[in-house]
C-alpha cells in the first residue's frame, strides 16, 4: 500500500508512502488516495484530515513523470481529471484538510497542497510548478488555485519559470500559513486538526463552504449564501449548545446535529 492512514480520535493522518520516488503520484496511488478521501468524506467520525509525505525529502514530488512519458493525449486527460478529482475532494469535503508539507511539493504535490484548506510547511519544504521544464503544464488545478492563493503575477512567475520556491518565500507570498521545524511539523498539523475536529462539524462544514466562495462568483450572491448558512445553523443542536455553554460558562459538547 502506498497510502498510509492513521486515525487518532476524530483526526486522520494520510501519508503518501513512496519515498524511493519522492512520493510521486502514479495513477494507482492517486486512485488509492481518492478512495481513502471518499471514505473519509462520508465518515462522520472524522472531523479533520492531515496530508503529508513519507521520508525526509518530499511531500509529493509531483505526478509520476515516468508514467506520464508514455501517455496518449486521452490518457493524459484522464490523469488530469483524476488529479483534479482528488484536489476537488480535499477542497470541498465537509471537514478541514491540512497539508503538512515536509519537503518537495512540486507539480501535482504543490497542486494538492493548494487544494487543502490550510498549508503548514517545514523549513525544508520547497514548492514549485516545474511542468514547464518538461514541456507540459500544471493539470491538477495549479493554474487556478496558485493565483487565487497568492497573486496572478506570482503564480505566472512560478508556472512560467518552473523555479523552486523555498519555504520562507512561500510564507511571504501567502502560499503557506506557517513555517515550522521538520521535527514539529506533523505534530503541529495534527494539533490544529484536533482543534478544528473538536468544533461543531456542521459549523465547520458551513464555514468552509462559505469561505471557499470568497474568490469565486459574485460577492452579493455569496453574502446571501453566507446569511442562509448562518441562519440554518440556528436550527442545530450544536448552535444551541455552543451559545448556551458560553452563557453557562462551560465548555460546549458538540454532537454534529
Ligand atoms: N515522478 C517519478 N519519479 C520521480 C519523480 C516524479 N515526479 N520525482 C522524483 N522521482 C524519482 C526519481 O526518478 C528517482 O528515482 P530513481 O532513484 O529510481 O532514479 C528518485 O525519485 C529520487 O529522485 P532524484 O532526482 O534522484 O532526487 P534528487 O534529490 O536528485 O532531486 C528533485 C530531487 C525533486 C529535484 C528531482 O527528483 C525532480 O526534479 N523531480 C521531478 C519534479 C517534477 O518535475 N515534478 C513535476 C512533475 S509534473
Amino acid at each position: 500500500m502506498s497510502v498510509d492512514v492513521r486515525r487518532d480520535g476524530r483526526v486522520a493522518l494520510i501519508t503518501i508512502n513512496r519515498p524511493e520516488a519522492l512520493n510521486a503520484l502514479s495513477s494507482a496511488i492517486l486512485d488509492e488516495l481518492l478512495e481513502e478521501l471518499t471514505a473519509m468524506k462520508r465518515d462522520a467520525e472524522i472531523g479533520a484530515v492531515v496530508l503529508t509525505g513519507a521520508g525526509e525529502k518530499a511531500f509529493i514530488a509531483g505526478a509520476d513523470i515516468h508514467e506520464m512519458s508514455t501517455k496518449t493525449a486521452l490518457e493524459a486527460r484522464e490523469y488530469a481529471e483524476l488529479g483534479q478529482e482528488v484536489a476537488h475532494t480535499l477542497e470541498t469535503m465537509r471537514k478541514a484538510t491540512i497539508a503538512a508539507v515536509n519537503g518537495y511539493a512540486l507539480g501535482g504535490g504543490c497542486e494538492l497542497a493548494l487544494a487543502c484548506d490550510i498549508r503548514l510547511a517545514s523549513d525544508r519544504a520547497v514548492f514549485g510548478q516545474p511542468e514547464i521544464n518538461l514541456g507540459i503544464m500544471p493539470g491538477w488545478g495549479g493554474t487556478q488555485r496558485l493565483a487565487r492563493t497568492t497573486s496572478l503575477g506570482f503564480a505566472k512567475e512560478m508556472i512560467l519559470t518552473g523555479r523552486n520556491v523555498p519555504a520562507a518565500e512561500a510564507y511571504e507570498r501567502g502560499l503557506v500559513q506557517a513555517v515550522l521545524s521538520p521535527e514539529e511539523l506533523v505534530g503541529k498539523a495534527l494539533e490544529m486538526a484536533a482543534l478544528i475536529a473538536a468544533k461543531s462539524p456542521v459549523a465547520v462544514a458551513y464555514c468552509k463552504d462559505s469561505t471557499n466562495r470568497a474568490l469565486h462568483g459574485d460577492i452579493g450572491a455569496n453574502l446571501v449564501h453566507e446569511a442562509d448558512l448562518f441562519s440554518i445553523l440556528f436550527t442545530t443542536e450544536d448552535a444551541k449548545e455552543g451559545l448556551g455553554a458560553f452563557t453557562e460558562k462551560r465548555k460546549p459538547q458538540f454532537v454534529g446535529r
